[in-house]
């Protein structure tokens, strides 16, 4: 071979290892088949018969996971410790005060708990009804033909009674990711074949990728529970109006959901809660790892899927098939990293942590921030009630800014991987949170002190009385579970002794 012809050999071999590596479109894997599966078969170990290999995956996910790999996503390992949302982030207790979310919220668990955990937690956490069924079973979209708009308003209880008793404990099945004739992948839930149109997308026409990572979106996605004047649950939709694929942005987000209330048929609106310490009717944002991951992150735009992390490649015997027991890469030694990266599990692990670490950070200064100025609003209505006047404009302006701060604290605390689907996404959101907050305390501190109310210069966040007896159980704030922030800043900010734990 001439020199010159072996250079363009060799940058064609380099280029397509390149292309390989870069993990646009993963080569597929051959299912080992053994016969097939009757149309709406829900029970997975039906398509186990024919799949065993992902079944016995699928299955461990009720496992534990080894203890030790995550810093901040211990969830459910092997030690079986459950990780208290509230206790990790105190200011959540306050912020949350008055609802469901406030009295018990968890880290997740694996798949295989998701009916499971809506059983054993606080029943405040379920007021919505069947709704709260939506993504948690795949009986639910069988709920929901049969029974019609009945099914989102029924009692929790009542609702989870309809699925058959083998089943009641089942959570997310074949069904939901795949055709049962093809094996490929595709929709199921109807709030997310109706809420993916919002963003002009066709479910029957997302291509292979955009499955891998839409499949998880149907249930790791915010939603929105329209209710009727009697707020019973009308059912559930993405709030996606107006954003685009790969730009569902936080602020497009927040714009529905203060939009006009009739736009959902409900006079109620889209506020859910009231949040105790400021009096506010509010909505709540959840989970949102699909539009926050997909928003421009450097991953999502070099064409990963959740699947290229969450359900990487792995070995069975002589077969390759998807790893169905879906978990934290950490968990797993950063195997799924190393389809695409050739660092060592080491540093990619340590990519992760700093990256978490400065989320956190952001965390909680911004959360902190957020819940001085709920304290002071606080203070601003007990003013009103001792008969002091407030001025108007420069409280409607703080109210303002302190719920656009209020819905990006939820927003990052609620998306499962501290920051790292999306980094500098994160610090925006985070900073911008942190901006509102503070400056809707500097406007709460101007009209209390034009009313003649004297603000001390630490304010006492009271964190005890959010963190202790809370719910029927009763929970008590579990102090070893506290996370510390990372770069040992916030104290300068909220004294430990203004928190009041
Ligand atoms: C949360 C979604 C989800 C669920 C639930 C799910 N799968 Fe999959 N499955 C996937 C994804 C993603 C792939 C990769 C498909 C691709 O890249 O084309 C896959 C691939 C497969 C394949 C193709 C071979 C392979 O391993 O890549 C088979 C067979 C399969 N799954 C069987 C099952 C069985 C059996 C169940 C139930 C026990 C199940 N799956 C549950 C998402 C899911
Ligand atoms: C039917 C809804 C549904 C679908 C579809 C779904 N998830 Fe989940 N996922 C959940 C719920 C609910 C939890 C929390 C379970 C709990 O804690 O009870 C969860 C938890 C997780 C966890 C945490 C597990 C752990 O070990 O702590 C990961 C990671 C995850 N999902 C990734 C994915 C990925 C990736 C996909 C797509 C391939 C996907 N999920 C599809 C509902 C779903
Ligand atoms: C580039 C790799 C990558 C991609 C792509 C990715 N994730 Fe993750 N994900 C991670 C890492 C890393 C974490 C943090 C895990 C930890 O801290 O243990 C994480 C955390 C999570 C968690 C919390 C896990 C737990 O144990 O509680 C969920 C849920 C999740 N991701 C879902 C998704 C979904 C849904 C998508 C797609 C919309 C997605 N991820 C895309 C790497 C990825
Ligand atoms: C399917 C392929 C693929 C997988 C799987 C994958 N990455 Fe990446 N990663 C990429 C690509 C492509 C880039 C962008 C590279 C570039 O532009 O230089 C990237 C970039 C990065 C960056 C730099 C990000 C930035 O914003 O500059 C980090 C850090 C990283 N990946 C860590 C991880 C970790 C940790 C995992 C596993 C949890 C992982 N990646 C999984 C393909 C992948």
């Amino acid at each position: 071979m001439k020199p010159q012809k072996f250079f363009v050999v060799m940058a064609m071999v380099v280029m397509g290892v390149v292309l390989l590596l870069s993990g646009c479109s993963p080569p597929k894997s051959e299912p080992v088949k053994t016969g097939t599966i009757p149309d709406g078969e829900i029970d997975p170990a039906k398509w186990g018969q024919v799949y065993p290999l992902e079944y016995d995956q699928w299955k461990k996910t009720a496992d534990g996971k080894p203890v030790g790999k995550s810093k901040y996503k211990k969830g459910f390992d092997a030690d079986k410790v459950i990780y208290d949302k509230l206790s990790e982030f105190p200011y959540l207790a306050l912020l949350y005060h008055g609802w469901g979310f406030g009295i018990e919220y968890n880290e997740a668990r694996g798949h295989h708990y998701m009916v499971i955990d809506q059983l054993e937690i606080d029943p405040s956490r379920l007021g919505a009804g069947g709704v709260c069924l939506s993504c948690k079973t795949p009986y639910a979209a069988v709920l929901e033909k049969e029974l019609g708009p009945e099914y989102f308003k029924m009692k929790y209880a009542d609702a989870h009674a309809k699925i058959p008793k083998e089943f009641q404990t089942l959570g997310v099945a074949c069904i939901e990711c795949h055709d049962n004739k093809t094996m490929g992948l595709r929709l199921y839930h109807p709030a997310a074949l109706e809420s993916f149109k919002f963003i002009g997308q066709d479910p029957a026409k997302m291509s292979r990728q955009e499955l891998r990572s839409a499949t998880c979106g149907q249930c790791h996605v915010t939603y929105i529970i329209p209710r009727d004047k009697d707020m019973k649950s009308m059912g559930l939709f993405f709030p996606w109006q107006g954003s685009k694929p790969g730009d569902i942005s936080m602020e497009n987000i927040i714009k529905v959901i203060k939009k006009d209330p009739n736009f959902y048929k409900s006079e109620w609106g889209t506020g859910e809660w009231v949040q105790k310490v400021t009096g506010f009717k509010v909505a709540f944002i959840r989970h949102p790892e699909y539009e926050f991951y997909t928003r421009n992150s450097t991953h999502w735009n070099a064409g990963v899927a959740c699947a290229d992390c969450h359900m990487p490649y792995i070995k069975v015997g002589a077969n390759k098939i998807s790893d169905h027991d879906v978990t934290s890469p950490l968990k797993t030694d950063m195997k799924a990293c190393q389809q695409c990266h050739t660092e060592s599990p080491e540093w990619l692990k340590n990519q992760v942590t700093v990256i978490q670490d400065r989320t956190v950070s952001l965390m909680f200064r911004s959360g902190y921030a957020t819940a001085v100025a709920a304290k002071l609003f606080e203070m601003a209505h007990q003013a009103q009630k001792d008969g002091k006047q407030i001025d108007q404009k420069l409280y409607d302006q703080a109210k303002d800014l302190y719920l656009e701060a209020l819905y990006r604290v939820i927003y990052i605390n609620a998306e499962n991987s501290v920051g790292f689907h999306n980094p500098s996404e994160a610090g925006r959101i985070l900073g911008d949170a942190l901006a509102m907050a503070g400056k809707s305390e500097a406007l709460l501190r101007q009209a209390l002190t034009k009313a003649g109310v004297e603000v001390p210069a630490n304010v006492n966040l009271e964190l005890a009385k959010y963190l202790n007896k809370r719910g029927v159980k009763p929970l008590n704030f579990k102090s070893e579970q506290e996370l510390q922030d990372p770069f040992g800043l916030q104290e300068m900010l909220t004294p430990a002794a203004s928190l009041g734990k």
